[in-house]
């Protein structure tokens, strides 16, 4: 079952949670004259997912569908979505789109570069490349300018079935979250090197009021002090004393 909340005006969570793992796996919808969706979902969510975006557009109409990185829950719908959708454009870091995407992809996509832009049409969207944060050569955060929307992807990652949206800063259930998994055979989740705390800096610069995250709440607010906080708290767990 999908839980649909319009988290801002024309924008959209769509949340499977799935209990086994504790884990809500979340996709976000921009409703607009070429609607975005951001995360394809896995394949195996498609069904549910094409359902729930039914009932707040045709799916027909789908302009874009963009992730953050070549990984199941992010992309694994992709060719779903292409097919039911005629005009949808596939969107992703530069890195993605030569890397891997346009092997997989029933058609090519728009592998963005950090100077460019794309218009929904009243939304205007940036794609900042961000090598191996949260994991993936490829990865990146697309940031929607008019609204300082932050799709951050596996940032901010809260096990639960937490609330869609909120205004609380949840630092340490991310925290709890990570070190949990660096506890478990998924370790090594998050990626740490000398560029993590420089690249969430330049995030963080964006000041974003919503952070539209992949696991977990969504967050309203102060974008900027969240990101610094998770920065330091990235320090703390990964970096050797
Ligand atoms: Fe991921
Ligand atoms: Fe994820």
């Amino acid at each position: 079952m999908t839980t649909i909340t319009e988290i801002a005006p024309d924008l959209f969570r769509l949340s499977i949670y799935v209990p086994d793992l504790n884990l809500q796996f979340n996709h976000f919808l921009v409703r607009d004259e070429r609607p975005l969706l951001f995360h394809a979902g896995l394949k195996g969510m498609f069904a549910d997912l094409h359902e729930a975006v039914q009932t707040l557009i045709d799916p027909k109409d789908l302009g874009y569908v963009a992730w953050s990185h070549f990984e199941s829950d992010e992309i694994g719908g992709l060719n779903n979505w292409l097919e039911n959708a005629p005009q949808a454009e596939p969107v992703c870091t530069f890195i993605g789109k030569v890397v891997s995407v346009d092997d997989f992809s029933l058609r090519p996509a728009l592998g963005m570069t950090p100077d460019q832009h794309l218009s929904t049409g009243r939304f205007r969207f940036r794609f900042y490349a961000t090598p191996h944060l949260p994991h993936g050569w490829d990865a990146g955060m697309m940031f929607e300018e008019s609204r300082k929307t932050l799709f951050c992807s596996d940032l901010f990652h809260q096990f639960g079935d937490v609330s869609p949206l909120s205004s609380d800063d949840f630092t340490d259930a991310t925290v709890e979250a990570m070190r949990q998994m660096q506890q478990s055979p998924l370790a090594g989740y998050m990626t740490y090197n000398s560029n993590t705390r420089s690249m969430l800096s330049v995030l963080a610069q964006l000041q974003p009021k919503t952070l539209a995250t992949m696991h977990g709440s969504s967050y309203s607010g102060d974008g900027e002090s969240m990101i610094k906080n998770l920065s330091a708290a990235m320090k703390a767990i990964f970096e050797p004393a």
